[in-house]
């Protein structure tokens, strides 16, 4: 009970520094009217626009693969972080021109015209057409927030707002589905959103904000909201009269065929002075689907397994002294050869593992693995990778997994010399390269798929040699230098000597055989993880924002827990059958837990995801498998070290002549 009291005030004082220091590193940007521009503040509110992606396909698309309009002026790209290039982000400037308080009734960004004898233009016209078709959605951001779009959810009681971040590029009516926001009609039809109302509300400035510099024509930005529109202009937009929504062609052009498409705004600011500046990503949160069932819920499974864990481990306490007490008992008296449970297999616990190489360079990329999530998580918890440090949270994994180099080396030459292993190059290569290396071959080879799409989330070759050097020229160096006082340290000493021959193992019952006892194994760890997991798995792949990451770091606290106590429960019960094959079998315990997040993958993908296009399938199979097998060096390697330390603990206690 103690435990559980303090893990829970441990989480609400993360909770805690999470709010008092919001967004730390992120300063406010003041805005003031044209003319009262001047150092300490803007006029210019700049739009920028990123990758459209949609829950049907997992390829995103980069705003110029559409045939939108583009800046005039080739104003700069922000620079991006290594996360944001990896992962497919890229910010780009918008012809969008927004002035501080200059509210804009209609305004045309562009007009494109498309004609049926031109081949080119009906490429581009398929190309939107396929967008509309499979539901991509704009991502744009002003002053560094998600413009969103907000839907009035009448759930009885009060008007609530639901926002999401993004907005659909268009919509369609097709054979009974339609995705359309604003009924259009029965018959089927593509639309096209050409129109954007922007509602931006701002904060005004006061003294205490702005320092001496009073204005009152400034203020610093709360949230941009957007209502995309439809809108079919005859033959002058932004006249006023206009024909209903924009129909877009369902088929080729035909030869004299023409299509225009003119895109226009409108901007309004609105003042409001009751939301801090600081809280502005509170309504982007807080419209999160379902967050006080995710709350109880996880509360919930935590105490459940916190409880459970308890109890594991108080019978394992238990038995054990009775266990020890009793051998050492015998030991005294007379009938000292009579020996049983797993003291009898004291003469082979020791005995090195077959593939002792394989283990010691999983358990060197395991402990690497570990390291990087539990930085990354206690960085999340302290604010310094909120949602709006675009890309930090995966510069930072990516940037610290390279870093851990040294630990990885250490801990592999140091386990592989326990086992007497005598290639020490080969196992220091194996180190370096095989983890990253599979991790890095999944990444190419989905790459060459993305490329083949002309996605934005494929990586520029030069950001690919870029990551090819972080490896082989910080991360193998790294673990080169660990790995050499891993092997300069002398060899782990065990408590009990290695007899010369093996001991004939039993005859196993069928809960005690290896496999049943690793499917049982990961079974709990898995289960106080599947809740977070949906979460996770909706902001990998619908662009849901992630933020609890407090109760992230809890969840793995826990899961790192009973990854441990199951670990150790299934080895106890196998050394008491006298089966002292535990060196693979502890890793592969808890690691089996991987397998089971790889099924939750699958159900994921085919209950939730509508994606039918089999390059997006074989692109999230292969993020998954990326995710499984580092999920596996972690859980794996927590269970293997878990055991370990338990069996060097308990044949320590025990005497043996
Ligand atoms: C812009 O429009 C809004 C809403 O109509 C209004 O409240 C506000 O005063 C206008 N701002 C300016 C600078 O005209």
């Amino acid at each position: 009970m103690k435990r559980i009291t303090a893990i829970l005030t441990l989480s609400a004082n993360l909770l805690l520094i999470v709010d008092s220091f919001y967004l730390p590193g992120l300063a406010p940007v003041n805005y003031c009217k044209r003319e009262d521009e001047s150092d300490v503040c803007k006029a210019d509110v700049k739009l920028y626009v990123n990758r459209l992606n949609t829950e049907e396909s997992v390829i995103p698309y980069e705003y110029n693969h559409f045939d939108f309009c583009t800046p005039k002026d080739s104003s700069k790209s922000p620079v991006e972080n290594l996360g944001q290039v990896v992962f497919g982000e890229r910010i780009r400037p918008s012809p969008y021109n927004i002035e501080f308080m200059k509210n804009v009734t209609c305004e045309l960004v562009c007009k494109k015209s498309y004609s049926g004898s031109r081949a080119e233009d009906n490429v581009k016209l398929s190309t939107l057409r396929k967008g509309i078709s499979l539901n991509y959605q704009h991502h744009w951001i002003v002053d560094n927030m998600p413009v969103t779009t907000c839907y009035e959810t009448d759930d009885g009681s009060d008007n609530h707002q639901y926002c999401t971040t993004g907005f659909q590029m268009g919509c369609f009516v097709r054979n009974g589905r339609q995705t359309c926001l604003r009924p259009t009609g029965n018959q089927n039809a593509y639309y096209i959103y050409n129109h954007v109302d922007l509602r931006i509300t701002y904060h005004s400035g006061a003294k205490e904000d702005w320092g001496s510099q009073f204005r009152e024509n400034g203020g610093r930005i709360i949230s941009v909201k957007v209502i995309p529109r439809s809108i079919d202009y005859k033959n002058d937009p932004c006249s006023g009269s206009n024909n209903g929504p924009l129909k877009f062609p369902s088929y080729h052009l035909k030869e004299g065929e023409t299509f225009d498409i003119a895109y226009t705004y409108s901007v309004t600011f609105i003042q409001d002075n009751t939301v801090k500046w600081s809280s502005r990503w509170d309504y982007i949160l807080e419209s999160m689907p379902h967050t006080n069932i995710q709350w109880f819920s996880i509360l919930n499974s935590l105490v459940i397994v916190l409880f459970l864990s308890g109890m594991v481990a108080m019978i394992l306490l238990r038995t054990l002294h009775k266990d020890i007490a009793r051998y050492n008992q015998i030991d005294n008296g007379e009938d000292a050869q009579e020996e049983f449970g797993w003291k009898l297999v004291h003469g082979d616990v020791f005995r090195p593992p077959r593939k002792g190489m394989l283990l010691s360079v999983l358990l060197g990329s395991g402990v690497q693995v570990f390291c990087m999530t539990l930085v990354t998580l206690a960085f999340a918890c302290l604010g310094f990778l909120s949602p709006a440090n675009r890309g930090a949270l995966m510069t930072c994994a990516m940037v610290l997994y390279v870093l851990l180099g040294s630990p990885a080396g250490y801990v592999s030459a140091r386990i592989y010399k326990s086992f007497g292993g005598e290639k020490w190059k080969s196992n220091v290569l194996l180190t370096s390269m095989l983890a990253p290396g599979i991790v890095f071959g999944l990444f190419f080879v989905m790459n060459l798929v993305l490329w083949g799409n002309d996605s934005s989330a494929a990586v520029p070759f030069s950001t690919l040699v870029g990551l090819l050097a972080l490896w082989l020229l910080v991360s193998v160096p790294l673990t080169f230098v660990g790995a050499f006082f891993g092997f300069r340290k002398r060899a782990l000493e065990h408590p009990v000597r290695t007899n010369q021959i093996p001991r004939l193992i039993p005859e196993q019952t069928i809960h005690t055989q290896p496999i049943p006892g690793i499917v049982m194994g990961g079974v709990l760890p898995f289960g106080c993880i599947f809740i977070q997991l949906f979460f996770i798995l909706n902001s990998i792949w619908s662009s849901q924002m992630y933020y609890m990451f407090g109760f992230l770091f809890l969840v793995f606290i826990i899961l790192v827990i009973t990854c441990a106590e199951t670990t150790i429960l299934l080895c106890y019960f196998h050394l008491c059958a006298e089966d002292y094959h535990w060196w693979w079998r502890s890793y592969l315990t808890s690691g089996f837990t991987a397998v089971y997040l790889f099924l939750y993958c699958c159900h994921y993908f085919f209950t939730k995801l509508q994606i039918e296009d089999a390059a997006s399938g074989f692109l999230y199979f292969g993020y998954t498998l990326i995710m499984v097998f580092l999920f596996n060096l972690l859980t794996g390697t927590i269970g293997f070290f878990a055991c370990f330390w338990f069996i060097r603990k308990i044949y320590s206690v025990v005497k043996v002549d």
